[in-house]
């Protein structure tokens, strides 16, 4: 059986493509928006903003794991990433670390193959556990 079937994936994704559409990509034109739910109902997105200096470039999880803490915290449950046209992405490897860290090895991912777990997308991740 498909992970967590009966959520309805396609209205996150429409929500990660309303955030991408206000992404500031200057530089790549490769725009990214990411949407996510919280384990207490909320949303929150983010969109990536780039800079002059190319190496300052924040994802767009960046701008998600902000609004998560400045919106009242909480952990991360579903999410979802996409680029220009609206297809899903996968989050690039810093930013997988940043989703270990608000929503846990049990957080679920959309993925292009597939809804997948963190701990599927980050194996054997380095994690608050390690600095206790
Ligand atoms: N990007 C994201 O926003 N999230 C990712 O997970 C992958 C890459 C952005 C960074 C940069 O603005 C553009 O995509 C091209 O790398």
């Amino acid at each position: 059986m498909a992970l967590d079937e009966g959520f309805d994936w396609a209205a996150l994704q429409a929500e990660a493509t309303e955030a991408m559409r206000h992404a500031y990509a200057p530089y790549s034109h490769y725009k990214v928006g990411a949407a996510a739910l919280v384990d207490d109902g909320r949303h929150v997105s983010g969109c990536n903003v780039e800079n002059a200096a190319y190496g300052v470039a924040l994802c767009a999880e960046c701008g998600l794991v902000s609004e998560l803490h400045r919106s009242g915290g909480g952990r991360l449950t579903h999410f979802v990433c996409v680029g220009g046209d609206g297809e899903v992405i996968m989050p690039c490897g810093r930013c997988r670390q940043l989703l270990s860290e608000n929503g846990g090895a049990s957080l679920l991912l959309m993925t292009v193959s597939g809804v997948k777990r963190m701990d599927e997308v980050l194996p054997d991740a380095f994690g608050p556990d390690d600095l206790a």
